[in-house]
């Protein structure tokens, strides 16, 4: 069944709490910005009578606020490790007529202390993240907090149900409604064993020098450095030769570390979209040069407020998934931004899935495309903005 759309075209969400026009961030008009396991969450809220009175809520991983929107006239504190859903959730605030600041949400990787009444979680993509937020939340539950999670059933499994079991205690799934399910966690007190085994670490050898390279919980290949990485590693351009480097969609940084090393004079720009991933990156990057090297770290949507035509060197190792969906959107954003901050005679070097076929992307982009290395996974491209 097609969904109903709003007088400006956007799709409207049609729950017991109302009628709400959401967009997604990146923008994606085909894609609609909440799932059934927001639907089935926000019904089963209204069944229970969860009300403005039944005090503070916390909502995690709430992707594009949907949740957040729909219970907005409570005092509601929304968590994210993504700066992309929460701007999101500002947008869809505006969308639905509250200021864009009606639901606080966090300014880095820290959880809120306060107590809550009612916590709201959405499945994330990566386990360790859950874990590292059951965790995280005993510090704010009291007796009667309400926990109920939420996910579509393809990414509710059985090691998703022990994490709630183990580190909150009984938990009960629902019935599937719409491929959707709830989890149901009562909260056992005596269950205060463990902590969060994140942020955890590796050892990465390059040349001579060993780095341990630490990672929040929500990072992408978080236990070994990545293939893709690693190609891209082993084949960075010439030492020396730059001045100022981007590390974009930088991760826990590996791929920025190794350049500032190779370029010790250069001045270094690491930007993710990632609360997480820059707090990595940055440990990392004081841990490899101490106080000897001073670096810029941002959280933000790619390049957005980056100076036009000031770096000549860019290095990507682009994110194929975003959430629980996957496409390349970002990658081509990514690669319009990078020619944009480049000097002229400046390099986008960047490693992809061979069958993504970004080098016809780049050609058309910057005229040029250069094969430096490739494996049967991955490729590593050059491209070089002309004058
Ligand atoms: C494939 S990972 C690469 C991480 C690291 N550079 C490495 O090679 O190990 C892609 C990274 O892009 C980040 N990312 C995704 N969308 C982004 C966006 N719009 N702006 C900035 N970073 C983004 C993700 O958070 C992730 O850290």
């Amino acid at each position: 069944m097609n969904k109903p759309l709003s007088m400006t075209g956007q799709k409207v969400m049609l729950v017991p709490q109302g009628e709400f026009e959401l967009v997604r961030n990146p923008r994606d008009e085909l894609l609609q910005a909440w799932d059934a396991a927001d639907e089935f969450l926000l019904n089963h809220l209204d069944e229970i009578k969860v009300r403005s009175r039944h005090g503070k809520l916390l909502i995690l991983n709430d992707a594009f606020g949907a949740l957040a929107v729909a219970l907005a006239n409570h005092p509601v504190y929304s968590w994210n490790d993504s700066c992309l859903a929460q701007q999101a959730l500002r947008d869809n605030l505006l969308a639905n007529g509250y200021p864009s600041d009606q639901v606080k949400t966090n300014p880095g990787i820290h959880f809120p202390t306060v107590a809550v009444d009612c916590v709201l979680i959405k499945i994330p993509k990566a386990l360790a993240l859950l874990e590292h937020q059951l965790y995280a939340l005993r510090r704010v539950l009291h007796s009667d907090t309400r926990i109920i999670a939420a996910g579509m059933a393809r990414n509710i499994h059985r090691s998703t149900l022990n994490l709630f079991e183990t580190i909150l205690g009984p938990t009960a799934t629902t019935r599937a409604r719409k491929k959707s399910r709830l989890i149901l966690v009562e909260r056992d007190q005596s269950l205060n064993e463990g902590q969060s085994p994140y942020p955890d670490s590796y050892e990465l050898q390059v040349d001579r020098t060993t780095y341990r390279i630490i990672n929040h919980a929500s990072l992408f290949c978080r236990d070994r450095l990545d293939r893709g990485s690693q190609l891209l590693l082993e084949n960075m351009p010439a030492a020396d030769r730059f001045r100022r480097i981007v590390d974009l969609g930088c991760g826990n940084g590996v791929i920025g570390i190794i350049a500032a090393a190779l370029n010790p004079g250069a001045s270094m720009l690491f930007c993710d979209e990632s609360y997480m991933a820059i707090a990595s990156a940055e440990e990392n990057f004081q841990n490899a040069f101490a106080r000897s090297r001073a670096a810029t770290f941002r959280v933000d949507d790619g390049l957005q407020g980056v100076d036009s035509d000031h770096h000549d060197l860019v290095l990507i190792n682009p994110p194929f998934h975003q959430q629980h969906s996957v496409g390349d959107a970002t990658a081509w954003q990514m690669f319009k931004q990078a020619r944009r901050v480049l000097t002229a005679g400046g390099e986008l070097r960047i490693v992809g899935n061979r069958h993504l076929a970004y080098h016809s992307k780049l050609k058309k982009l910057f005229g040029n495309c250069e094969t430096i290395a490739s494996d049967s996974k991955f490729v590593v491209l050059s491209s070089i903005k002309q004058k």
